[in-house]
């Protein structure tokens, strides 16, 4: 007789979440909560990021989203998706996401005296998918008193606060990445088990690599300093003492999870155009510097830690150097020498 497939040592999401809430101390469930809320909204999103060239998904919906952008249709699929999960999982007061204005507050949440805030970029890379390239949703997670009517200051806490963060990146592969501050761990979705399994435990960036990803049609805008980094890269004077590749996917969390894993530095700098640079500090610079922290790496705007700085809008935006940290360290020797 055969013998059925051995069960080898898997570990769901949510068994890893689950260990990982028992060893923390006065622990709820509530956060457990909050991202099995998001990890069920990722695997409907994912469903459709998946068949999005087979239906009719694709193409502009007509509204713009709170930064003047064309939505795409994922966009705001994704984004009620999102909204959905955290509204009806009970565990979050209010969510701010890049599509929306205003944030939103969920009462049934508050009569529960929860006391988790929600910030996201619910697709990311947006003018990625009509060309089946791999996009990302982004999502940090903050603390307020129990029950507390959330307004907009609420979220303007600097990302040391921030209690989990983490990416899914629609790939070859699916994946979440996440941190509650206790190392980065990434999940694998197995589609024929429905299930996101341990994959990538405890990731560690290398301490230097030899990939940079820039959008180097900026250069001409980009500060002086940048562009001595960029030129030291073509080099074999720079940390890694090789030339280095250029790898750029126009998709943050692409970019940043493939520097992640083989080490490399993301780099969106102010521009004339954007003297800000164009990325958004609650959800997409602040959550991805957690994670990259956590892993042993180094995310600055240039001037400080972007874990340090305090939002002042739901929307900043903000320059962004992340990754590898003796890469980051040169580009901010370059950028203050
Ligand atoms: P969008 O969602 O509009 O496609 O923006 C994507 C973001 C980010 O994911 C990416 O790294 C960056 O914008 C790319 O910007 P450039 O096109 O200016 O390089």
């Amino acid at each position: 007789m055969e013998t059925p497939t051995k069960l080898r040592n898997i570990i769901t999401i949510n068994e890893f979440i689950r260990r990982q809430e028992m060893e923390a101390d006065q622990a709820t469930g509530e956060l457990s909560g909050l991202l099995m809320d998001l990890v069920l909204a990722s695997k409907i999103v994912n469903r459709e990021v998946n068949k999005a060239g087979l239906v009719n998904i694709l193409g502009s919906e007509s509204t713009a989203n709170a930064s003047g952008e064309t939505q795409m249709k994922l966009d705001v699929f994704a984004n009620e998706q999102f909204i959905a999960a955290l509204e009806n999982g009970g565990h979050c007061l209010a969510v701010a996401s890049e599509e929306l204005d205003h944030l939103l507050t969920f009462d049934r949440a508050r009569q529960r005296g929860a006391h988790y805030i929600v910030a996201m970029d619910p697709l990311d890379g947006s003018s990625n998918i009509d060309v089946n390239v791999s996009i990302g949703t982004i999502f940090s997670v903050f603390r307020v008193e129990p029950g507390k009517r959330v307004i907009m200051e609420d979220f303007f806490q600097p990302g040391r606060r921030m209690v989990a963060a983490g990416y899914i990146l629609y790939g070859s592969s699916t994946m979440l990445v996440f941190t509650t501050g206790q190392g980065v761990n990434g999940f694998t979705l197995d589609p024929s088990i429905g299930e996101y399994c341990l994959s990538h435990a405890d990731i560690c960036i290398p301490e230097v690599g030899a990939l940079y990803s820039v959008n180097e049609g900026n250069v001409p805008e980009m500060p002086p300093g940048v562009v001595a980094y960029l030129q030291e890269c073509k080099t074999r004077h720079n940390p890694a003492g090789k030339v280095h590749s250029a790898r750029y996917i126009g998709s943050l969390v692409a970019d940043f999870h493939r520097n992640l894993l083989k080490g490399g530095i993301y780099l969106y700098p102010p521009t004339q155009k954007d003297p800000n640079g164009k990325l958004r500090l609650l959800y997409e610079c602040a959550p991805l510097a957690f994670v990259c922290e956590q892993a042993g790496g180094m995310a600055s705007d240039g001037e400080r830690s972007v874990m340090d700085i305090v939002p002042e809008g739901l929307h900043q935006r903000c320059p962004l150097y992340i990754g590898s940290p003796r890469m980051v360290q040169r580009l901010l020797a370059c950028l203050h020498g």
